[in-house]
């Protein structure tokens, strides 16, 4: 399905005008991946200091409720511009990213950390061991998010090509 995917992408105009964005404009490619791993930070900041105060292992004297409402504002701004700053590349060059499998883990372990995320801002989860554990999975989620994505330019390392 991500083969097709990348193939009907392929077949459009967008990853001509993307390659000539980011071989044309100067400093196209590092202001995109720096707009990338800024969000990231606003990501780890957040989402991740919540998982980290529900596991009790941050902020003792912060209410989670208080953080979660100050925080989480800051992860909903973030996805955005992760997404668009990511696309830009993956509409370049859609089989180089669609054919890797650790691009496909980065957006397996993706869902279910938003999905998580969601559910902290939504619900009024008390530091209970239920809160404990999503949260440990949700930090998990989004250490393997951050780790797949800067492994994606190493897959070679993984699957040496022939
Ligand atoms: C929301 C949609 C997202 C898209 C479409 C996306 C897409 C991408 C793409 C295309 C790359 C370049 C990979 C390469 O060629 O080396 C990348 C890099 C990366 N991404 Fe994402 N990403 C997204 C979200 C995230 C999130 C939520 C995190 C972490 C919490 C993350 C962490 C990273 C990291 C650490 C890198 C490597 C950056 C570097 O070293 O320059 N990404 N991402």
């Amino acid at each position: 399905m991500t083969f097709d995917l990348a193939r009907a992408l392929a077949a459009t105009p967008l990853p001509g005008i993307a390659l000539y964005l980011l071989s044309n404009v100067p400093g196209f490619p590092p202001i995109v991946q720096t707009i990338h791993l800024l969000s990231i930070s606003a990501i780890m900041g957040s989402v991740v200091l919540i998982d980290l105060k529900v596991l009790g292992l941050a902020l003792p004297h912060q209410g989670t409720r208080e953080l979660i409402r100050r925080l989480m504002p800051w992860t909903w701004a973030a996805l955005p511009l992760l997404a668009l700053s990511g696309l830009v590349f993956i509409v370049a060059q859609p089989h180089r990213y669609f054919d890797n499998p650790i691009f496909r883990l980065k957006f397996t372990l993706l869902v279910p950390a938003i999905a998580l995320a969601a559910v902290f801002h939504a619900t009024d989860l008390k530091d209970g061991k239920i809160a404990k554990v999503l949260a440990a999975v949700s930090l998990c989620l989004w250490l393997g998010v951050a780790m797949a994505g800067r492994w994606i330019a190493y897959v070679d390392y993984l699957w040496p090509v022939e």
